[in-house]
């Protein structure tokens, strides 16, 4: 092998005339009769190598027979390419190098999928094949992307004094929401292990610990619905602090967010973020992680439809509707699309009428009075044009249902701009929500999460109404950090256990050890967890949270290139003293 002189993204017009020796990958060949043009690719770029044969000594029919991703190690002169034939799209684009003599270092099999084409190649076969997928462009983009954010976060929070401590991933088993990953012990047999499903419980005890400022860029894992934007294994920036309120938390991850986003994007986010309440959130918007990139917000028009002829939402507990602007371009056929759409959600139909010449036609708008249809015209904020669509229903229905209305027409209408981003704290969550199959009352955040200070006797009084201090921190319609502020009085925790339905033996064998550090000298304090992975994603500009991960999982958790999971062997189990009950497959 020549040992490189210089990387494929380095030779620039300075270095005409000099001799040098490149390693890379082949990422292109064009035969021009006599002349074999090569593009050499390796991290850093690509460089054209030229094969002649009136000057090049070797073999040019095996130089013919160069195909993609070969390994060559080539030496060569660099020469300044004709004008006609420089690429001002490529940074090495004025040169090119006339090759004198080559080594194959590895030829390369015919390839699964061409690697210009990612979105010709199907997915699960780029994921088993994910090496060849991890060589192009847009996942190398992604993957520095990853790194630089890993280095931005690194130094910021360690210049704040937070102190990057890891956390053991075989704990105890201590249900925090999704399922656990479950780890069986050879020594202990019998018994597991879980995986965390994050550093939760251990971020509090470092707190109790006195360390002040924590850190940690984690994995965590959850056996849980996998979806777009979610992964089996994931990676958090947990952070924890003591002595704080709300205000600290916010300013210290708005400042670190900030800070990789200038630093990565060279993007200004604002300072500081907007918030809205989670009451508020939900209301506006249907979500409790609303994209600001567009308006259409819900709006009230129960007092509409009371005042109609349409007696269908005169029963419903809620009736809001949204205005999407030169919505009246909309066919019966898209109209019944968007009704099919929001039924997924529970709604039982979509009302509609359109906005005409100052007054409403089609639709529902009949059995609405001309003066009505006046006042409406007035209060609500559209135009001709437009189209009002609506939905009545319990107001959790209402609420999703619209919700999700806005995001899909977002998306039909193409109102979004990757590059433009916008967050918003939304806070002041419900503590608990009803789980209406198990009787009971699950916890929103977790159950380690603060009630309002205003809010501790309605524990006791009114649990269903009370409010938490947690906080999600969210970004063009995705949830990129959660957290809260932390019970710190073993009271106050064992209550809401008991609220949450773990009698006091059951709280004690799942959680004893928090419940009782807390009894020896806890700080008040709090923290917060970002999505790493879904930051990057974003930051990446893409949709696809495995676009910004080198080894991910598919949608049902497996990993097609090393196909995990996977069967292990009888003496395996036999060690762990496991037995299969039935195998699905
Ligand atoms: P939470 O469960 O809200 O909070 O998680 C924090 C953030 O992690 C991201 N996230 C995920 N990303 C990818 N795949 C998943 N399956 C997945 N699940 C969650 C989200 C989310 O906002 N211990 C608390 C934090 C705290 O209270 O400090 C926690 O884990 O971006």
């Amino acid at each position: 092998m020549y040992k490189r002189s210089h990387t494929c993204g380095q030779l620039r017009k300075t270095n005409v005339g000099v001799t040098i020796n490149l390693n890379g990958w082949v990422n292109s060949v064009r035969l021009h009769g006599q002349v074999v043009f090569v593009d050499l690719r390796d991290r850093y770029g690509k460089t054209q190598i030229v094969f002649d044969a009136d000057s090049f000594s070797g073999d040019f029919e095996a130089v013919k027979k160069l195909s993609m991703e070969d390994v060559l190690s080539i030496q060569g002169a660099v020469r300044d390419r004709s004008e006609s034939a420089v690429n001002p799209n490529m940074v090495t684009g004025e040169i090119e190098v006339a090759v004198t003599d080559y080594i194959m270092l590895n030829e390369a099999a015919p390839l699964p999928f061409v690697l210009s084409d990612r979105d010709n190649a199907e997915e699960n076969l780029r994921l088993k094949y994910r090496y060849l997928e991890l060589r192009m462009e847009e996942l190398q983009k992604n993957i520095l992307i990853r790194h630089e954010t890993y280095q931005a976060v690194r130094s910021y929070l360690s210049g704040l004094e937070f102190v990057e401590i890891e956390t053991p991933v075989l704990m105890k088993s201590t249900p925090e929401g999704a399922r656990d990953y479950l780890v069986p012990s050879r020594i202990h047999q019998g018994k597991f292990y879980a995986l965390p499903q994050s550093p939760q419980i251990y971020k509090q005890i470092l707190m109790i610990a006195n360390y002040d400022r924590y850190f940690q860029i984690v994995k965590c894992f959850r056996d849980e619905d996998l979806r777009a934007d979610r992964q089996p294994e994931f990676t958090q920036i947990d952070i924890e602090m003591s002595f704080i309120d709300e205000e600290d938390i916010f300013v210290h991850m708005e400042g670190l967010t900030r800070h990789v986003f200038k630093s990565i994007r060279g993007i200004d986010l604002p300072d500081p973020f907007p918030r809205l309440t989670y009451a508020d959130a939900m209301e506006t918007y249907g979500s409790d992680k609303p994209d600001l990139r567009y308006g259409m917000q819900l709006q009230d028009v129960k007092d509409f439809t009371d005042a109609s002829d349409f007696n269908v939402f005169k029963s419903a507990e809620k009736v809001k509707g949204i205005i999407i602007k030169g919505g009246a371009k909309y066919s019966r056929k898209n109209i019944d699309e968007l009704t099919d759409f929001v039924k997924k959600y529970k709604a039982k139909g979509l009302a509609w009428m359109k906005w005409e010449k100052g007054t409403f036609i089609g639709g529902i708008s009949k059995f609405f009075s001309e003066n009505l249809q006046k006042a409406m015209f007035e209060k609500l904020s559209g135009n001709d044009g437009d189209i009002l669509f609506m939905i009545g229903d319990d107001s959790s229905i209402v609420l999703n249902a619209l919700g999700h209305l806005r995001v899909e027409i977002a998306k039909r209408e193409a109102l979004t701009n990757k590059d433009d981003f916008k967050p918003v704290w939304v806070t002041e969550f419900p503590m608990f929500e009803y789980d209406k199959e198990a009787d009971r009352f699950i916890a929103m955040h977790h159950p380690f999460t603060a009630p309002r200070e205003s809010d501790i006797e309605m524990l006791d009084s009114d649990p269903s109404n009370t409010l938490s201090r947690g906080y999600d921190l969210t970004l063009n319609g995705y949830e990129i950090a959660g957290g809260s502020i932390r019970i710190h009085s073993p009271k106050v925790q064992e209550k809401v256990f008991s609220l949450l339905g773990l009698s006091r033996e059951e709280a004690v064998e799942k959680f004893g050890f928090l419940v009782e550090a807390l009894t020896y000298g806890a700080p008040p304090h709090g923290g917060i967890a970002f999505g790493f992975d879904r930051l990057v994603m974003l930051l990446a500009g893409t949709e696809n949270i495995r676009d910004v991960i080198a080894f991910p999982k598919t949608t049902s958790a497996t990993s097609l290139m090393d196909e995990s999971p996977n069967n292990v062997s009888a003496n395996q189990l036999d060690e762990l003293g496991i037995q299969i009950k039935k195998s699905k497959k």
